[in-house]
């Protein structure tokens, strides 16, 4: 059985977790999870990294001793996880007396190996990043992390030999160019090793300057830097150099960090392994910065988004998808309120949600609630389908595999979206109304099995919706997650069970309202400088601008649709324009659209028409349509919209 071992960075525990700690721990929850689903046997690692100056500052400002504090936040890191779905094999903490035996042992290993010698050093130390800066790397005289002027320091310390390894790195990242992904990154660890700025790593730190710290095996006046620390996280957890370890069996890992820790992962920690006879983890995967309205999270401007506030208020899974599917591995990415409900309203309410519900409910209708019979001959329009799926299944396979997750994604639901064609071209309810029953089966079982291999799929991202989605299909879990591996699905067709009971509706992914931006909230618009009227030019039909835009156009989702009581060809239909409640709409449509065909769908909307009522019924708007050979067909939009959109 193939292993698989994904890490995080282990988190600083001087803040509080936010939306960007939550960020890469779902990204390994989701690429464990994956390959789980693969079939393989994996182990995530996760932690907290508690020493350094930063921490002992922070004790002190808490009026705490620094092994409480860090107790404190330390735990806070590790309930959260299960909160966001996130279902991490190990916790490691680099206080624990295991942690602090193993870097020992490391570092009299590369001592006795002769990588290690003592010196005095003159360095530009920043405290804000616990390190030495040299000349060259300092950006007009200021520390390029924190802006600040460093401290000049001069003092005997430990170095560990870094430079030698150095030319060997360059080379192992040339010729191994996935080494470090995406490329981007690649190409900045190759610009630093060709700079010439790095040097020997100092790795000590005097006693009389800090104690919090492991000591160093071979000097008792000395604790070791933090990062040489907190990078043996990586291996001290899986019990480097025990044996029958966790180690034998999971490393070389995955590493999956932020832009910001680029270099101590891709040049520290590589000659670390080197220089001790180590082999080097799998993969450096690298991504970029969540920012809040393209500007950083920052304390001070108090723009940080917790992640739990924001799991409960939109559901722990819409956000675990938004994160996966909007954020370009390797790119930076805008997290906003407006952003979130977009994504979520589009791909999970409209598409995802809309195909589970319209689809169980038909199959309640038509079959009461009993998966139909696979057809023994398979239909032209099945056959492109069952291909569909495969196809895309395969490349959401690859596309993850790479930690293209939002690609993976998007192809994905190149299926879902196909499959909500397929329920409006096949049409089952014109079926049902011929009485063609055995098509009518072939088409809902087409649809349930495609429904059921997406499902599985979704698992890694969407772990409790995907639970739900399978059982909603009476389809029997395995240790909580689906029973058939991707690969399986990839290849197969066919696995729903025909004549199981199963659920005869579904309220997957509830919409979410836009909340109203209040007037006073928008920024007032600078006074425009009244330009010279355009010339009316008046001439028979034509109505002058004013007149046009007294028209209130908006887009809207069609919530309900059914038939009007008292009126054949009149549909009722409950539409969300991004106001309170949705509107009560009556259209003349039922002649050309079958309520189920409507429901999902967003439409264009004359919104201040006055209310008149048809039949008994109140009409406040119109759905506008076009009109080609008698038939109405809606105007809809090329790309899902807000509700409320205007239109112009
Ligand atoms: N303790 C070190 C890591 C040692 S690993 C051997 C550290 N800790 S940290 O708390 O600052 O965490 C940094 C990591 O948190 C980033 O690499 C990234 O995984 C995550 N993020 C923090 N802010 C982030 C964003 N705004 N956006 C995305 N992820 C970010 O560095």
């Amino acid at each position: 059985m193939n292993s698989f071992c994904i890490t995080t960075p282990i988190y600083y525990v001087n803040a509080r977790p936010h939306l960007g700690h939550a960020y890469t721990t779902i990204v390994a929850d989701a690429l464990a999870r994956y390959h789980k689903l693969l079939g393989e046997e994996t182990f995530f690692l996760t932690g907290t990294d508690e020493h350094g100056d930063k921490i002992v500052q922070a004790a002190e400002k808490n009026k705490v001793t620094p092994q409480e504090f860090v107790d404190g936040i330390s735990n806070e890191f590790r309930a959260l996880w299960p909160k966001l779905g996130i279902a991490n094999d190990a916790f490691v903490r680099t206080t624990d007396a295991h942690h602090k035996k193993l870097v020992q042992k490391f570092l009299q290993q590369v001592y006795n190996n002769g990588d290690i010698y003592f010196g005095e050093f003159g360095g530009h130390y920043c405290y804000g990043c616990e390190r030495f800066y040299t000349e060259k790397e300092l950006e007009n005289g200021l520390c390029p992390q924190h802006l600040t002027k460093p401290e000049f320091i001069s003092e005997k310390n430990y170095f560990f030999r870094m430079s030698k390894y150095l030319p060997w790195l360059k080379q192992y990242i040339e010729e191994n160019p996935n080494f470090i992904r995406p490329e981007r990154y690649r190409n900045e660890v190759l610009a630093m090793l060709e700079s010439g700025a790095l040097e020997d790593l100092c790795i000590s730190r005097p006693k009389s300057r800090l104690t919090w710290g492991i000591e160093l095996p071979f000097d008792k006046d000395y604790v070791c830097y933090v990062w040489f620390d907190a990078l043996l996280n990586y291996i001290s957890a899986l019990g480097w150099s025990e044996e029958g370890s966790r180690f034998e069996q999971f490393w070389p890992a995955e590493h999956l960090v932020a832009k910001d820790i680029l270099k101590p992962h891709a040049v520290f920690w590589p000659t670390m392994l080197k220089a001790a006879g180590l082999p080097l983890y799998k993969h450096l995967n690298v991504h970029g910065y969540w920012l809040v309205r393209d500007t950083k999270m920052s304390k001070s401007l108090g723009n940080v988004v917790d992640p739990l506030e924001t799991a409960q208020r939109f559901g722990v899974d819409a956000f675990r998808y938004f994160l996966l599917r909007e954020m370009t591995f390797g790119s930076d990415a805008n997290c906003t309120e407006e952003s979130m409900i977009t994504r979520m309203n589009a791909d999970l309410a409209n598409d995802l949600g809309n195909l589970y519900s319209r689809v169980l409910s038909m199959n309640a209708k038509y079959f009461e609630g009993i998966v139909p019979a696979m057809p023994a001959v398979e239909h032209e329009d099945d056959k492109a389908i069952r291909e569909l799926a495969a196809e895309c299944m395969h490349n959401y396979r690859q596309l993850f595999g790479q930690t293209l997750f939002a690609q993976g994604l998007d192809s994905l639901w190149v299926l879902v979206r196909a499959l909500n064609k397929y329920v409006d071209s096949q049409a089952p309810w014109a079926l049902a109304k011929q009485g063609q029953t055995e098509r009518l089966g072939a088409v809902l079982y087409t649809l349930l099995e495609a429904m059921r291999k997406v499902a599985v799929c979704v698992w890694p991202v969407m772990p409790t919706a995907a639970c739900a989605m399978l059982e909603q299909l009476a389809v029997p879990l395995r240790d909580g997650m689906p029973a058939t591996t991707l690969d399986e699905e990839i290849a197969s067709w066919g696995g729903l069970a025909c004549g199981a009971h199963i659920a005869a509706a579904s309220n997957l992914f509830p919409r979410i309202d836009m909340p109203k931006v209040e007037a006073a909230a928008k920024p007032a618009k600078a006074k425009k400088e009244k330009k010279p009227e355009p010339e009316a030019i008046a001439t028979g039909n034509n109505i002058d601008f004013d007149a046009f835009k007294a028209v209130d156009m908006r887009i809207g989702t069609v919530l309900v649709a059914e038939k009007h009581p008292n009126a054949d060809r009149i549909l009722r239909l409950e539409i969300d324009l991004g106001e309170e409640a949705p509107r009560q709409i009556l259209s003349g449509l039922a002649d050309f659209y079958q309520p189920e065909a409507l429901v999902g769908r967003q439409v264009c909307v004359v919104a201040n028409l006055a209310p008149r009522k048809i039949r008994g019924l109140l009409s406040h708007g119109m759905v506008l349509t076009a009109e080609k050979d008698g038939k109405l067909e809606l105007l809809t939009v090329g790309a899902p919209v807000p509700n409320g959109s205007g239109i112009a």
